[in-house]
């Protein structure tokens, strides 16, 4: 039998786990620069959790999560999303007896979702996400988009659009069901069955279907943001002022109303027109969650936060030349005295701090300059019956081709010297 990875997952190959680090290591030091620091939650959580905090009623919920039982009949699922653990391990913790108020999270790892894999879309898919937890401000939502756009700034990901949308508060979400109601009561025969039972627990997920987005109700269909109370607008426009001030290029897309149910007030997305994703995808989502605390038995605390899906971003990152950095020294032993040697050597450089290796195929020299090169060695480092007899290496500088005998002493200092002289790495 030939083994194959599972339908929608990905191997990441040491060719491009390279490219995964260097995304990883801009996402911590963006976090760094707004003090958010990181927090690890399990991959598995209990189902009821995913239920409660994402909604019943949602297709991540309803058609997308890899549940199980576990051996003591426990009901168990893989984490769709990061936010809910998130919320979970902040009420488990009481984070929110801690003396700052506002407690800023990210993360970074797998989640998980049983979708039709595609451009940019897997079963297993790995999310970069943050979450602001403590205070309903409207700065703090700006803060979380600043912070969006800053990523894929950084990245250098061009062609991209925040949108953004309030759901409002309870009272305007109450008002805005009604007239949902009121709007799909007519044609809700004509709705595909999942939406006739939308329509009866949750009108709003009608808004986000697949199979109904063309009927004609859907475009003439009540927009949030005349719904919303008088508290809530002024949320919403003060948002906007602020995205104004940083001169943050903007749309208020009024049909944005996100596909968890946990939302509530400022929605948003980052969309990308970049050809390689396909037109108008989304790569960052995320929005305010005001209910999600109290909810899971903690106190009334509010939240906002967002999320990219990682393998979006590196799609939009293309393929850059990456090499990683090269070794500093391959060790290239001719004859057995002079391999037991080589293993010597590159233990003691690597316990210098140094990144090397060494040939372990017994091969001729020109196969092993070829390692050497692909491996971009700064030196080379030569070692035949002579150098054994002699406790002497031959190290040669693979950028300016320069030769040097060194005693075996004198390898260390020999190369510290060497890159002190500013010889390092192009
Ligand atoms: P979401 O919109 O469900 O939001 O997912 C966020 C991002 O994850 C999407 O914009 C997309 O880039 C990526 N994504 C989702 N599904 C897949 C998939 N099957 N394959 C590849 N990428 C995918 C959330 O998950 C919220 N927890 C965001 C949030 C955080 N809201 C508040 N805090």
């Amino acid at each position: 039998m030939a083994y194959s990875a599972p339908r929608g997952t990905v191997d990441i190959l040491p060719e491009s786990s390279g490219k995964w680090q260097e995304l990883e290591q801009l996402i911590r030091t963006i976090c760094a620069n707004y003090n958010v620091k990181e927090m690890r939650t399990p991959i598995f959580e209990h189902t009821e959790l995913f239920t409660r905090a994402v909604g019943d009623t949602t297709d991540v919920v309803t058609k997308e999560m890899y549940s199980f039982e576990d051996k003591k009949k426990r009901a168990i699922t893989l984490r769709p999303e990061g936010t809910a653990g998130i919320a979970r391990s902040y009420v488990e913790h009481k984070l929110f007896a801690l003396p700052e108020k506002l407690q800023k999270f990210y993360y970074m790892g797998p989640m998980f979702r049983y979708e039709r894999p595609g451009n940019g879309r897997q079963r297993q898919f790995h999310q970069f996400g943050v979450e602001m937890i403590g205070l309903e401000s409207a700065y703090i939502d700006v803060e979380c988009m600043v912070m969006a756009v800053t990523v894929v700034e950084a990245l250098g990901i061009q062609d991209i659009q925040l949108h953004i949308n309030s759901l409002g508060d309870d009272e305007s979400r109450k008002a805005y069901r009604e007239a949902l109601i009121k709007h799909f009561e007519p044609v809700v025969d004509e709705l595909c069955h999942d939406c006739q039972q939308r329509f009866e627990k949750n009108p709003l997920r009608i808004l986000d279907c697949k199979v109904d987005h063309e009927h004609p109700a859907m475009k003439n269909a009540p927009r949030t943001i005349d719904y919303l109370s008088e508290s809530a607008k002024a949320h919403f426009d003060k948002v906007c002022s602020l995205l104004d001030d940083l001169e943050i290029d903007y749309v208020v897309d009024t049909n944005l109303v996100r596909g968890l149910d946990y939302y509530s007030h400022t929605v948003f997305e980052i969309i990308s027109d970049d050809p390689k994703m396909g037109q108008g995808a989304t790569i960052g989502a995320g929005g305010r969650y005001n209910s999600m605390i109290s909810e899971l038995g903690g106190p009334e605390v509010p939240g906002v936060g967002f999320a990219f899906g990682m393998e979006r971003l590196m799609l939009a990152l293309g393929d850059s030349d990456n090499q990683g950095n090269g070794l500093d020294v391959y060790v290239m032993p001719l004859g057995q005295e002079a391999k037991d040697l080589a293993m010597q050597i590159v233990t003691m450089l690597r316990a210098n701090g140094f990144t090397c290796d060494m040939d372990q195929c017994d091969r001729g020299l020109k196969g092993q300059f070829k390692s050497a090169d692909r491996y971009h060695a700064h030196f080379s480092m030569i070692i035949g019956e002579e150098e054994v007899k002699k406790e002497v290496v031959n190290m040669k500088c693979n950028h300016s081709k320069e030769q040097s005998v060194v005693r075996l002493e004198d390898i260390v200092e020999f190369i510290d010297r060497h890159f002190e002289g500013g010889h390092e790495h192009e």
